[in-house]
């Protein structure tokens, strides 16, 4: 069967472009047993897929070579079956390669309830997604919100803070976000923050010490750097830190920076706990039942750009990287 995907077509000389990929045709082979044939409906994006163009392997990946199809997460719907698990037309969540239709195990799909058909497709991709399940499993898992707590989300528009924010206030915490533009700090009010600021606007302890006067108790960390040491600071006695990610310093080498006041850990007794989601796979039918009474209750939402059209996806992958998506960035594969 005929397909398409999009392939690495060169090494980016710079920042990296929609010129420095293709779209080229791809056969699909006969399905075999314990197989389905899969199109994709929407396809969500990674800004951390940009770190393994022409670099090493990672625990999220191999490295993208020349000629690769890039791989994240996608709903599926099933043209074809010859597995007993699934029928024509049901709906999945996979790993999906940057390739129109597909061959897929079974046993790599993870089937969309029925009960959750009137659920947009994009939350699947969001609140209910990876991004979700990875918020949900630090937010509560690793960080105890509380209803009580004070609660500090840096990165707080990307995929995860924008779903960590929505998680914390449906939990009943006071909520603070920074994000990187006005739009996005309007974006976060949208969501129920009940303080957001722009990280650009000032040193970051300055800011953090406007936003919270009276302390946090809980911080959850997508950025590190300079936001980390500004929580350090203003954690109470007893504040916990949950590490999610470090984005501000991502691909900085040997220039990289580490919280220089540690220490505060000593004197306040903080505790700091990273998490890597994947092994938190227990959690996902907690995760799937809150996110979806709480999405069906209006107190979470799906936040994502859309761009229309399964060929503009090295366009939409670029705009990703420049900053042209509010919450997730996700290509509808429906035209
Ligand atoms: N622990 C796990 O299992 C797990 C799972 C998934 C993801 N993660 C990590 O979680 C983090 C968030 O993932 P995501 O998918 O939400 O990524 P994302 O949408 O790209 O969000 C990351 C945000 O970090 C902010 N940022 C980058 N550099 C910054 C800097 N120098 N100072 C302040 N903010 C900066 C950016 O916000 P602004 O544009 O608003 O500045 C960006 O939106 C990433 O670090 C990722 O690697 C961890």
């Amino acid at each position: 069967m005929d397909s398409h995907e999009v392939q690495l077509a060169r090494y980016p000389d710079g920042a990296i472009g929609a010129r420095d990929f293709t779209i080229a045709p791809a056969q699909v082979p006969a399905l075999g047993p314990g197989q389905v044939l899969v199109r994709l409906r929407r396809l969500g994006l990674n800004a951390g897929l940009a770190n393994r163009i022409g670099g090493p392997d990672t625990a999220y990946g191999p490295g993208i070579r020349i000629g690769d199809v890039p791989a994240s997460d996608g709903v599926v719907e099933v043209l074809e079956s010859h597995s007993s698990e699934f029928q024509v037309g049901d709906l999945a969540v996979r790993k999906s390669p940057w390739r129109i239709t597909d061959v897929s195990a079974a046993g790599e799909l993870r089937r969309i309830p029925q009960q959750e058909a009137d659920v947009p497709l994009e939350a699947h991709l969001t609140v209910l997604g990876h991004v979700g399940f990875t918020a949900y499993t630090g937010m509560m898992r690793f960080g105890g919100v509380r209803a009580e707590d004070t609660v500090y989300v840096s990165g707080a528009a990307g995929g995860v803070g924008s779903c960590a924010v929505q998680f914390a206030k449906a939990i009943g915490a006071t909520v603070i976000g920074s994000a990187g533009s006005p739009e996005k700090v309007q974006l976060l009010r949208e969501l129920g923050a009940d303080t957001a600021f722009n990280h650009h606007d000032g040193t970051a302890l300055e800011l953090l010490r406007h936003a919270a006067p009276d302390g946090l108790d809980l911080f959850y960390d997508n950025v590190g750097g300079e936001q980390l040491e500004a929580a350090l600071e203003m954690l109470r006695f007893s504040g916990r830190v949950v590490i999610c990610g470090a984005a501000s310093q991502y691909g900085k080498g040997t220039q990289r920076r580490g919280p220089a006041n540690y220490a505060q850990m000593i004197y306040r007794q903080l505790t700091m706990r990273g998490f890597d989601v994947t092994s938190n796979e227990d959690l996902r039918p907690d995760f799937e039942a809150d996110a979806t009474r709480w999405l069906r209750a209006g107190k979470i939402r799906s936040v994502h750009t859309v761009i229309d059209g399964f060929d503009r996806t090295p366009e939409a992958f670029a705009s990703l990287l420049s900053g042209g998506n509010s919450g997730r960035m996700i290509v509808s594969c429906d035209d």
